[in-house]
């Protein structure tokens, strides 16, 4: 069996800084497996099918990799999937606590899943789909941030507010 590893995360909705790390790990494993979180707590902008539908149109070039959802705990779904990897992109220093604290309570959930992080291209160190929301929602330029189609998305989103 070769290498599955899980990229998980909200995608609402995909950014060029989430593509960056997905294509660098589709070079380090055999399969990345890029997982929707179903969030409850959060209110999303895109559903749940729109941001997989996203995700499948820009990642369709890269043969390894496949767009699902999952719910509840993590380090359960990538059992389920028989991943042993689960892949971040580190931004900046704030992100590293909450990650530290992440990876150490998959660890101690299930010591075989190691979490790997990557270090976000520095072009994309500012970048968050919570800042595109809210440029494009004043209708600011997000052309640099995400993939073309993911902009007429939010543009469709925001064409009657405000
Ligand atoms: O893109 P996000 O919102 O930063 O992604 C966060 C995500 C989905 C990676 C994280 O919230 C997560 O793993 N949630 C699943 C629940 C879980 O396993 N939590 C850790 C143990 S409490």
């Amino acid at each position: 069996m070769g290498s599955i590893a899980v990229c998980p995360g909200s995608f609402d909705p995909v950014t060029l800084g989430h593509l960056d790390i997905i294509t660098r790990g589709s070079k380090v494993f055999d399969k990345v497996i890029v997982s929707v979180l179903h969030n409850r707590n959060k209110q999303p902008l895109f559903t749940i099918e729109e941001r997989i539908e996203l995700l499948k149109q820009t990642t369709k070039e890269i043969p390894n990799v496949e767009v699902d959802h999952f719910n509840g705990l993590l380090i359960d779904y990538v059992k389920k999937k028989k991943a042993n990897a689960i892949i971040k992109g580190l931004r900046a220093v704030s992100d590293f606590e909450y990650e530290l604290q992440m990876a150490s309570i998959n660890r101690k959930l299930d010591e075989d899943v190691e979490t790997f992080f990557m270090m976000t291209n520095n072009n994309y160190s500012y970048l968050s789909s919570s800042i595109v929301k809210e440029l494009a929602k004043y209708h600011a330029s997000v052309n640099d941030l995400v993939p073309e189609i993911v902009e007429e998305a939010l543009r469709k989103k925001y064409a009657f507010s405000n």
